[in-house]
């Protein structure tokens, strides 16, 4: 996160965490002059418990309290029940126009109250199981068991939070395609943490080569300061050929082994290097090779022009 805030811009009005997982990183941008920061994530049933987090944490938490997950066979059964109660807005929006089509406006509006009611119980009871998923599953992707111990105390404290931390923030459900034409303008801050490269499998959302490219088409043509992460490999450091790329490591979590490192790239639609003097961080006498307090970082291309000045 400290590599991501030393090379963003110093200013930008509006931020666009593209790949939001999480959240992390809209939370840790550092920028006070933001005033409109948008989370997005194509994954429905996370977008489903971050919208549950910020606007029914209380609902939220009763529901958690009435979920106890002690072994993989429950695990299985919340993994059960997400992959089949998938009811979306579309679902809702199209059962509220039959509704309108098939009562009388006195009983439509009863019927129209129930559905909205029953929907946001629905969507509480999938984000909590979805929540427990996640804490309890291996490397949190909520695909493998991991056996982890949790303590559920902690759940409430880290909602709490969470909901007053995003209290402002805009949540968005788009394939980042639309999500980035939608926002994107000159003083934005596009950030984009796509799932790795070769990585397909790991998330929820299927992500193939073919958007790897589309993603590099789309930002190509963005208006606003934009940032890509990924984890090195060699097709993304030419397909990023027309971007600043930086390199950088962090500690391996996946790795049994002590030591281990993870590589990572870092791309930029501009030159940040005048921001980092900005921001007081005067590169050293070694150009290629930066030592922070942070950690180690290293300008491995430079384009001929940047695409945004
Ligand atoms: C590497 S993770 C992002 C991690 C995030 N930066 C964090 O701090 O947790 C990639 C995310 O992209 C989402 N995703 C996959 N395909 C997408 C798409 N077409 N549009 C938007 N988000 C997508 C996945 O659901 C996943 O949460």
């Amino acid at each position: 996160m400290w590599l991501i805030n030393l090379l963003a811009p110093p200013r930008y009005e509006r931020s666009i965490d593209v790949f939001g997982g999480s959240g992390t990183v809209t939370l840790n941008l550092d920028c006070p002059q933001v005033n409109l920061k948008v989370y997005n994530d194509f994954n429905g049933n996370l977008v489903n418990l971050m919208r549950c987090a910020r606007e029914m944490p209380l609902a939220l938490l009763r529901e958690l309290g009435f979920l106890t997950l002690n072994s993989r066979d429950d695990f299985e059964l919340c993994k059960k029940f997400i992959e089949q109660e998938e009811f979306t807005e579309e679902d809702l929006k199209r059962e509220l126009f039959l509704t309108e089509i098939m009562f009388e406006p006195p009983s439509a509006r009863q019927m129209k109250k129930l559905l909205t009611q029953k929907a946001k119980h629905r969507d509480i009871k999938r984000a909590a199981t979805y929540y427990k998923i996640l804490r309890y599953s291996f490397n949190a992707n909520g695909d493998t068991y991991g056996g982890k111990k949790c303590d559920v105390r902690r759940f409430f404290v880290d909602i709490w939070n969470f909901s007053r931390a995003f209290s402002e923030v805009t949540i968005e459900n788009k394939d980042f395609e639309a999500l980035i034409k939608q926002y994107d303008r000159e003083n934005a801050f596009v950030y984009c943490d796509p799932p790795y490269f070769e990585a397909e499998g790991f998330y929820a959302v299927v992500f193939t080569k073919e958007d790897h490219t589309r993603l590099h088409d789309t930002i190509k043509e963005a208006k606003g300061y934009v940032m890509v992460s990924y984890n090195y490999a060699p097709e993304i450091l030419e397909l990023y050929q027309d971007f600043y790329i930086f390199y950088t490591t962090r500690p391996n979590s996946m790795s049994h082994k002590e030591g281990d490192v993870y590589e990572e790239i870092i791309m930029t639609n501009y030159d940040p290097r005048p921001f980092i003097k900005e921001k007081g961080r005067q590169l050293t006498l070694f150009p290629m090779l930066n030592i922070s307090s942070e950690g180690e970082y290293k300008l491995i291309h430079e384009p001929p022009k940047a695409l945004v000045v």
